[in-house]
């Protein structure tokens, strides 16, 4: 059987690590898809930054969208991050190319999502995304297979892991925001722009990935209300502790009789529940079903490892084959909009 080839599109911590996996764990992975995955190209701006990778034989692009419709890929998988610009050019350019898309660019999908998925639909091709909400944690898998006969009510959880990282260190070692924001960043956790990790966007894109998933909804990031970590003070987390509650950034959806309400904000958390044991860079998410009734899985959500494997999950799956539809399940569950739209296609 042909091997699978990867085009790498950006090689930050992520981009870096999963090159590294790849060719690790490259047996396993070819045991698990029934066929060899490798990878071909990569996309970079800066050529002579030694990241420590073995790219011998490998291509190299200056340019991350002549990478995606080149003939040497099969599969592009975008690391590049941000809602715009080249991650956008170059995921619209590996699906106008017929390629499979792996991404785990929450800003994208959270702005230009469900055109993206019509678009891989239309195109007949995979847009995967497990890495794109709570890094290492196979919530997307959960949601999407696992959980098929499942009703779900609510789903809700730790998604940031520099907020989580920030909070815990300012309870715990009486740190200032600013001092643990610098500590997260030189550890390679935060976004570019801290802001979205601090402001509460960040949570917010995962979260509305996580709702379309769990409910059929079609994804909407703008319906989320929106609250960050920024104005918490060493005072407030001491306050709390007083009272036996910790505080932590959630992000919150749950099926209400208006219909699904979304949210992120600082929430107080009983210090005896299991949210509330969650510290540093760590995420969880909380699932309440009528069967289970409660699941919590809790794991690294940040990082380059962490992140890597999903990454490397999904392209594990497109290789197999196994391609779902990007959003929304195939459930009795589904709104009018998202039937509408499938009908359509
Ligand atoms: N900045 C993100 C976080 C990275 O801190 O969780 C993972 O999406």
């Amino acid at each position: 059987t042909h091997p699978l080839r990867l085009g790498i599109a950006g090689l930050g911590t992520v981009g870096a690590s999963v090159v590294r996996m790849v060719a690790r764990r490259a047996e396993a992975i070819s045991a698990t898809a029934g066929r060899p995955v490798r990878v071909t190209a990569v996309a970079a701006r800066d050529r002579s930054r030694d990241r420590g990778l073995d790219l011998q034989g490998v291509t190299w692009f200056d340019d991350p969208v002549a990478l995606a419709s080149s003939a040497e890929v099969d599969c592009v998988v975008e690391l590049i991050g941000g809602a715009e610009g080249p991650a956008r050019a170059t995921v619209e350019a590996a699906l106008v190319a017929g390629k499979h898309v792996v991404t785990a660019n929450k800003a994208l999908l959270a702005r230009h999502g469900p055109a993206l998925a019509r678009a891989a639909e239309g195109a007949g091709v995979a847009l995967a995304f497990e890495a794109s909400a709570a890094g290492g944690i196979p919530v997307v898998k959960a949601l999407r297979e696992a959980l098929a006969g499942n009703r779900i009510s609510r789903v809700y959880g730790i998604l940031n892991g520099t907020c989580n990282y920030i909070l815990s260190r300012m309870e715990l070692e009486g740190l200032t925001f600013e001092a643990c924001l610098k500590d997260a960043q030189a550890l390679g956790y935060a976004e570019a722009d801290p802001t979205f990790d601090v402001e509460g966007f960040d949570t917010a894109h995962k979260l509305a990935i996580l709702t379309s998933l769990a409910f059929g909804t079609e994804l909407d990031a703008e319906g989320v209300s929106v609250e960050g970590i920024s104005a918490i003070t060493p005072l407030d987390l001491r306050m709390a502790d007083e009272l036996g509650y910790r505080i932590k950034l959630l992000g919150v959806a749950e099926a209400t009789a208006a219909g699904i309400e979304q949210r992120v904000h600082p929430t107080m958390v009983p210090k005896s529940s299991a949210i509330a044991q969650v510290m540093g860079v760590t995420n969880a998410v909380t699932i309440d079903t009528d069967a289970l009734r409660e699941l919590t899985l809790i794991g690294p959500g940040a990082g380059g490892e962490a992140t890597a494997s999903a990454v490397v999950a999904d392209i594990a799956d497109v290789a197999a084959g196994r391609t779902p539809p990007a959003f929304g399940r195939p459930t009795a569950g589904l709104t009018a909009p998202v039937r509408a739209e499938m009908q359509r296609h």
